[in-house]
C-alpha cells in the first residue's frame, strides 16, 4: 500500500521558533508531500532554502487554508492564532499552535507527546503546544507521578533570553555593550529578572500562572498544589529549572533515578563526583530533557529536588510541535 502523504503549513516561518520548526522538519524524514511557508505581508516573497529547494514565503490570509492542508504549525503569536487557527480548522486542517491563545480551552488538547499523546485524538482541529518552561517540567513530573503520586510542586526557573524572541537575544547582546534594554524592563546583562510576561493582580506573573495551570491540565490533576517563581537569566538559550516535589508515596533515590532514566525523552546527568549535572550548553541543540542533582528534600517526608534543563526553542517549542504532528500521522487522526 502507498504511504499516505501530507500537506503541511508552517505559519510564522520567518520567526525564531518558526525557523527552528523548519530545521527540525528538515532533520526528520516525514511523509510530507507539500510544504507551504507563511508569514506576514512584510515577509511575503522572501526566499527560504529548505531541504535543498527554494520556497517563497507567502502572506497569511483568510484564504491560505482553502486547499487541502492536513496540518499547520503556528508560531506567530496569540493574535494571529486566534484569527487564523479557527479558519484553518474549519477547512479540515489540524493546527498545532505554539501560542497561549487556546491552551486552557477545555476542548483543546494541551500536549507533550511523552506525557499525554493519547489526548491528540480528542482534538477539534486545534491542539496547543504548552509553554516552554512547562513542557520540560512535566516530562519528569509525569514519570514520577505515575509511581509516587505528586502532592505538591515548587518551581523556580532560570529562563534563557531566547524565550523572549529575537528582541530578547538582542537585549543580552547589546546590553553587554552598554546599550539600554528594548524588550525587558531592566538590563538582563548582569541581572536576573524575576519578571517574565506581565504581572497579575495576585502578584504572580502570567508566565508563573501559565506554568501552574498548564501543569495541572497536562497531568490531569486540577487540584494539584503548585507554585512557581519564573526568572529571566542572562543565558542565550535553554531553560534551567529547580523543581521541588512532595509525593504521597515513599521512594528510594535509586528507583527515582531508574524511573527517570527509563522514561522516553529524558537523559539523566547526575554524577556530582565528576561535577556532572545538566547545563544549558549541554541541552542546546537537543530534544531531550536533562535531569540531574537528584536528591532528597530532607525538610519534609517524601520530598525530592531535581534540576531540569532543556532547549526551550527545540523541546520547549519547535520539536514538541513537530512531535505532535508525527503522532497525528502515527494515529492517522
Ligand atoms: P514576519 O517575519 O513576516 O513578521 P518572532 O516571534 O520571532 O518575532 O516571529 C513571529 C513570526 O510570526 C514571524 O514569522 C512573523 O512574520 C509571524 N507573524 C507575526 N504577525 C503575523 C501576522 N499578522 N500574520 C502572519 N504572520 C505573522
Amino acid at each position: 500500500m502507498d504511504e499516505k502523504k501530507y500537506k503541511l503549513a508552517v505559519v510564522g516561518a520567518t520567526g525564531l521558533v518558526g525557523r527552528m520548526v523548519l530545521q527540525v522538519l528538515a532533520e526528520k524524514n516525514l511523509p510530507i508531500l507539500e510544504y507551504v511557508f507563511l508569514a506576514s505581508s512584510h515577509s511575503a516573497g522572501k526566499e527560504i532554502l529548505f531541504q535543498g529547494k527554494t520556497y517563497l514565503v507567502q502572506e497569511l490570509t483568510e484564504d491560505s487554508f482553502n486547499e487541502g492542508f492536513h496540518f499547520a504549525i503556528f508560531s506567530a503569536g496569540g493574535d494571529t492564532a486566534k484569527k487564523y487557527a479557527p479558519i484553518a480548522a474549519s477547512h479540515g486542517c489540524i493546527v498545532v499552535d505554539n501560542s497561549s491563545a487556546f491552551r486552557m480551552e477545555k476542548e483543546v488538547p494541551l500536549v507533550v507527546p511523552e506525557v499525554n499523546s493519547e489526548e491528540i485524538t480528542n482534538n477539534h482541529g486545534i491542539i496547543a503546544n504548552p509553554n516552554c518552561s512547562t513542557i520540560q517540567a512535566v516530562v519528569p513530573l509525569k514519570a514520577l507521578d505515575d509511581k509516587y503520586q505528586i502532592r505538591r510542586v515548587i518551581y523556580s526557573t532560570y529562563q534563557a533570553v531566547s524565550g523572549a524572541g529575537r528582541l530578547g537575544l538582542e537585549d543580552l547582546e547589546n546590553g553587554a555593550k552598554g546599550e539600554a534594554p528594548k524588550k525587558f524592563a531592566h538590563p538582563i546583562y548582569q541581572n536576573c529578572l524575576p519578571h517574565i510576561d506581565v504581572f497579575l493582580e495576585n502578584g504572580y506573573t502570567k508566565e508563573e500562572e501559565k506554568m501552574i495551570n498548564e501543569t495541572r491540565k497536562i497531568l490531569k490533576k486540577p487540584d494539584l498544589k503548585v507554585t512557581a517563581t519564573c526568572v529571566r537569566v542572562p543565558v542565550m538559550n535553554s531553560h534551567s529549572e529547580s523543581i521541588n516535589i512532595e509525593f504521597e508515596k515513599p521512594f528510594t533515590l535509586e528507583e527515582v533515578r531508574k524511573t527517570l532514566q527509563d522514561y522516553p525523552g529524558i537523559i539523566v546527568l547526575d554524577d556530582v563526583t565528576k561535577n556532572e549535572y545538566p547545563l544549558a550548553t549541554i541541552a542546546n541543540g537537543h530534544d531531550e530533557v536533562y535531569v540531574g542533582r537528584i536528591r532528597r528534600d530532607e525538610s519534609i517526608e517524601n520530598g525530592l529536588n531535581l534540576w531540569v534543563v532543556a532547549d526551550n526553542i527545540r523541546k520547549g517549542a519547535a520539536s514538541n510541535a513537530v512531535q505532535i504532528v508525527e503522532k497525528l500521522m502515527e494515529f492517522d487522526v
